[in-house]
């Protein structure tokens, strides 16, 4: 311990454990990327409904890539059927953390053939036999942090990642100045497109010990009911809460929401769209155009998640 010198922001560890098992990288891509690299696999299956961010770490290791159906409710129409175990895999996407059970069903019989990406789903229990990513940052305010699960062997990179100059954006939007800090937090983002495999930076793996893991994990499910109740017979998208933690509550329409985002812009409510990419099938084209993504995280109190659902629905 250094004593005296210059200060120090005044956080308190909760000494809060996550991933104790996992391989911890600086984003999920760049686990992934260490995975398949590890593995030396050359095909992927992947769903027609995906953030295009993982892309150029399959291609810079030239694994192919080929896409499955999804059907409405967000699972594979067909599970794609491997004739080469030994180097394919699938990954099967748990969307917005809301397809627990589904995804232990699908992985039940050869738990070894499946990538599960947890990235939207940081509180869903690795399943043995699988291997799994996960992206803490969608949940936790950190800068970086990519997650693995996997019976292999994975050697890691000796090189930390550099976080320091991609926190500003949490201090920013701490402080009230929700401006300023998206510029940093979209550089911050950027800085992650390298996926070239470094260990979690240091400063994230500190910010996860000073995490109220189980406040988190209750306001968000708090929330999502609160939505859900209000938002249940017109979703055309039904995934009830079971026990998920889940990443936000998707409210599917039957109408385009392009408008409705930003014009909620005006009263300061900010939703991101996921996502738009040039791989969608019909179903991902939908979830982008007609599904408003709302926000449940922990920085919503019960009232204001009532507020929220008040004004969405004058708006829809
Ligand atoms: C389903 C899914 N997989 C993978 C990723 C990549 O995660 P990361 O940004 O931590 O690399 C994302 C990011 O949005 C995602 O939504």
């Amino acid at each position: 311990m250094a004593i005296g010198g210059y200060n120090q922001l005044s956080l308190i560890s909760l000494n809060t454990q996550l991933g104790n098992e996992a391989y911890k990288f600086q984003s999920a891509r760049a686990a992934l990327y260490a995975y398949l690299s590890a593995t030396k696999i050359k095909t992927l299956y992947v769903p027609n409904y995906i953030c295009d961010s993982i892309f150029p770490a399959l291609k810079s290791l030239a694994v192919e890539i080929k896409f499955y159906s999804i059907n409405e409710r967000l699972l594979p129409i067909d599970c794609p059927k491997l004739t080469k175990k030994s180097d394919s895999r699938i990954l099967l996407v748990n969307y917005f953390g809301l397809l627990n059970k589904q995804i232990k069903k699908l992985t039940a019989v050869e738990p070894e053939l499946f990538i599960v990406d947890n990235s939207q789903a940081l509180f869903c229990e690795h399943i043995e036999g699988t291997t799994s990513i996960y992206s803490p940052r969608k949940f936790l305010g950190i800068p970086d942090g990519g997650f693995l699960r996997t019976a292999e062997k994975i050697n890691m990179p000796e090189t930390m990642y550099d976080a320091s100059e991609n926190v500003g954006h949490l201090l920013l939007r701490a402080a009230g100045d929700v401006q300023a800090g998206y510029a940093r937090f979209l550089a911050a983002e950027q800085a992650l497109e390298c996926f070239i495999p470094k260990k979690i930076s240091v400063i994230s793996a500190h910010l996860i010990k000073c995490a109220d893991i189980n406040a988190i994990k209750e306001k968000r499910r708090r929330n999502y009911k609160i939505l859900y109740n209000k938002f249940k017979s017109l979703n055309q998208l039904q995934l009830p809460i079971n026990d998920h933690v889940p990443l936000c509550y998707p409210l599917k329409l039957g109408v385009n929401v392009a408008s409705i985002c930003r014009g909620l812009i005006n009263s300061a409510i900010y939703l991101p769209r996921y996502w738009h990419s040039d791989y969608s099938g019909d179903v991902g084209i939908s979830m982008f155009e007609n599904t408003l993504f709302l926000p449940i995280d922990e920085r919503l109190t019960e009232g204001n998640a009532h507020a929220l659902s008040d004004i969405i629905e004058q708006r829809i």
